[in-house]
């Protein structure tokens, strides 16, 4: 052992005589990166191929080798993106059934994004990454980044909406937040895997521009802006290659342009081939079955396409040992940012700061929908009944949804959060309707007799004053979960009967929809209030109590278009060939048109539009300008916006701007949200608001030129409260 720290220290020493003189291959720029590009160059020299190609592939269903005569520890990695999941076995998908890995659950992504508060983001990643720390993960494998783009899509829950810009903006403080804690964000899933419906098979076609401007500007955020450490590739196929090995995406986008620093790790299974996964990119493989051999077979993974085969062709000199260097290097990079790191702390979990963040995350992304005569809030009060119906008052919605599937120590339903805020007045509970139980690529029938459990909610519903149905969908195969996408656009498991059934028996009818997705309301017209609710966590159902009971007004704004129909949403509108393909391909046709730009552009009103989102108190926006009217191309605009309180209570109000261009070259959006800012505000009170935006990124991805191409001319302004709703409009020019 001593000879070999001897060697080390020699080599080193030499190593960092000539690497003063050269530059790296992946400069980066502070010294401290510069010395751990030193030693990544001198354990290269000291790693024998096999060592090397070791470190290419899992050793565990999450993990992969260290190697011990060096000091490089194993690395480890755990799902994400809303917490850190329980320990899983070895080698099987089976939990390994400790009793020390309960975590806290954090609201769903689409939640964090409805907040529109990058801060939470901070927060919100920087607990989970403390709590991935505690648990001794060196990846966590969040946060997703898909667009939204239709609402079947199972896993929209674990996304950030519909908007590049919104979902960039709140991507890059979590991953930031997170790997504070030398723990790596691995930002997923790279890319175009915007449907769950066979996922593995489906080939993605989609304009160069639609591309660049909808669904990779996360992902550049998340690489140039947050410096994330790791990246995940995905199952589907892009024009006819699959993408964790894509050399357009990872080999010339991701890690040529973008100069991304960090590593790319497959999706679990979603590899298939060692020559493009050596050459286009892939650092790390995962999850791959190997023909006949059963999970329990010692030398399973040795049989990885980066494995045996990978180190077969380096050694017949058919892939050169460079690639497999480029590889080494970003590993041994991503271990002294995470595990190698001596300055990282040691992580917490469970403490009150976490269930305060997650409360706050969970009650600033609830989003009031609709609100007629102010059903909400609600008023505690002694001789009020309150009538809790639906199933999903008690349900866990962390367990189930595919890998995003949590075991917390512990989860506030909405019923018990509820009842534990309103004290005075009673509080009733029926189930309404049965989903059966909560599962993984399988439904289950529901076992209790439907006919029985509507006939109680009825009678319930008779003798309250006011009925809170608590409904929407669940985390079970072909709802909210990965694996598929849902089946249908409205409510499942007869809800929309029961609530126009209820509506008969009681108008004061309040909906919280549990969904992570947009759903068919056939019903609206006969409820008085609507909140989406998300998937909220271990904080859940006291959030749902901060904000139904008025402590807090709700602030958050829909991250995703609701339509009136399944056909106004743009992926649906063009068939099947659009969604979800035939024969295995999809045309993305819509093309840049995604969402609010979709129904904007096509004059389509959605029912909730993007942005969207009510609060109990009431918010004026004036005063709306710009500094300048006329802008050089590397200007930055800033527009300024007063924002009053004019209601009665304190709340926040989220000003946004878009920017639309008439008169280009191409098609373009109506508008496209290119800034933000949540202001807070007491009655009465009122704020200016600055929000600044950079003209280049007025530009439009020009596929006559492979590039993006700033237009100059008018662009149009418009500053309001939702993608619908604009208070101030202007023309500035660009020269
Ligand atoms: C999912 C990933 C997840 C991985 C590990 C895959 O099936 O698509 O998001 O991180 O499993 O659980």
């Amino acid at each position: 052992m001593k000879i070999i720290n001897t060697q080390v220290m020699v080599l080193v020493g030499l190593v960092l005589l000539v690497s003063c003189n050269k530059k790296t291959k992946n400069p980066v720029s502070q010294s401290s990166n510069n010395l751990i590009e030193v030693k990544i160059d001198s354990l290269l020299l000291l790693l024998t191929m096999e060592e090397k190609v070791d470190l290419c592939h899992a050793q565990s269903k999450f993990s992969t080798k260290g190697v011990d005569r060096l000091g490089i520890p194993e690395l480890w990695m755990a799902d994400g993106p809303h917490g850190v999941r329980a320990e899983i076995s070895w080698d099987s998908w089976k939990y390994a059934g400790w009793t020390n890995d309960s975590i806290t659950a954090f609201p769903a992504l689409t939640c964090l994004a409805s907040t529109f508060n990058p801060k939470l983001a901070e927060a919100y990643g920087f607990s989970l990454g403390e709590e991935a720390r505690f648990r001794n993960k060196d990846v966590l494998l969040g946060p997703g980044v898909n667009i939204y783009r239709t609402p079947f899509n199972g896993r929209n829950f674990e996304y950030m909406g519909e908007d590049p810009f919104l979902a960039a903006t709140m991507a890059v403080p979590y991953i930031k937040g997170i790997q504070k804690n030398g723990v790596a964000a691995c930002v997923k899933h790279f890319a175009l895997n915007n449907q769950e419906h066979q996922r593995h098979f489906v080939n993605v076609n989609v304009s160069d521009r639609a591309l660049h401007e909808i669904y990779l500007p996360a992902f550049k955020a998340a690489v140039q802006d947050a410096n994330v450490w790791a990246l995940m590739g995905a199952y589907n196929k892009f024009r006819e290659q699959y993408t964790t090995h894509h050399e357009l995406l990872t080999k010339t986008i991701l890690k040529g342009d973008w100069e991304y620093d960090g590593v790319v790790i497959s999706d679990w299974g979603s590899t298939h081939n060692t020559d493009e996964a050596a050459i286009n990119g892939l650092d790390i493989e995962m999850g791959t079955g190997t023909d006949g051999l059963s999970s329990s077979t010692k030398n399973h993974y040795d049989h990885y396409f980066l494995a045996n085969p990978f180190l077969a062709k380096l050694k017949s000199g058919e892939i050169p040992e460079r690639v497999l260097d480029d590889k080494v290097r970003r590993i041994l990079r991503l271990r002294y940012r995470t595990n190698l790191s001596k300055n990282r702390p040691l992580g917490r979990a469970n403490n009150a700061e976490h269930h305060e963040v997650a409360r706050k995350v969970a009650t600033e992304g609830i989003v009031l929908l609709k609100n007629k005569d102010n059903l909400f809030p609600i008023k505690d009060q002694e001789g009020l009944t309150i009538a809790i119906i639906g199933e999903n008052a008690t349900r866990s919605m962390t367990a189930a949804g595919g890998s995003s599937e949590l075991k917390p120590k512990f989860e506030i339903s909405p019923l018990e959060g509820i009842r534990t805020r309103f004290k005075k007045a009673t509080v009733l509970h029926t189930m309404g309707y049965e989903s059966g139980p909560s599962q993984y690529s399988r439904v289950y029938p529901p076992t209790l007799d439907q006919d029985s459990l509507k006939t109680e909610a009825i009678q319930l519903a008779k003798k309250a004053d006011i009925v809170l149905f608590v409904g929407g969908l669940n985390k079970s195969h072909k709802q909210d979960c990965e694996g598929d996408d849902r089946q249908q656009f409205g409510l499942p498991f007869g809800q929309g009967d029961l609530i126009l059934a209820i509506s008969e028996v009681n108008q004061n009818l309040g909906l919280l929809l549990l969904t992570g997705n947009a759903i068919d309301m056939p019903w609206l017209n006969e409820v008085k209030g609507l909140m989406q609710t998300w998937y909220l966590g271990s904080m859940s159902g006291q959030a749902i109590a901060d904000v139904i009971s008025g402590d807090i007004s709700p602030s958050g704004k829909l991250p995703f278009s609701f339509p009136k129909k399944l056909e106004d949403n743009g992926a649906h509108s063009f068939g099947i060939a659009s969604y979800p393909g035939v024969d295995m391909t999809q045309h993305y046709k819509e093309d840049i048109l995604v969402g609010y730009r979709w129904h904007d552009t096509k004059n389509i009103e959605p029912l909730y539009a993007f942005g969207y989102g009510l609060s109990y108190t009431s918010f004026d926006l004036d005063n709306i300008q710009s500094d300048k009217k006329i802008y050089s191309q590397n200007d930055t605009v800033k527009i300024t916006c007063d924002v009053t309180n004019t209601g009665d209570l304190e709340g926040s109000e989220v000003v946004q701007v878009y920017v639309g261009k008439t008169n280009s070259k191409v098609e373009r959006a109506t508008k496209e949200l290119k800034g933000f800012s949540k202001v807070k505000l007491k009655k009465g009170e009122k704020k200016s608001v600055i929000i600044s935006l950079d003209i280049s990124k007025l530009a439009y991805y020009d596929e006559s030129k492979s590039d993006w191409n700033l237009e100059t001319g008018d662009y149009e302004i418009y500053v309001g409260n939702a993608s619908n709703n604009i208070s101030g409009y202007m023309v500035v020019t660009v020269q």
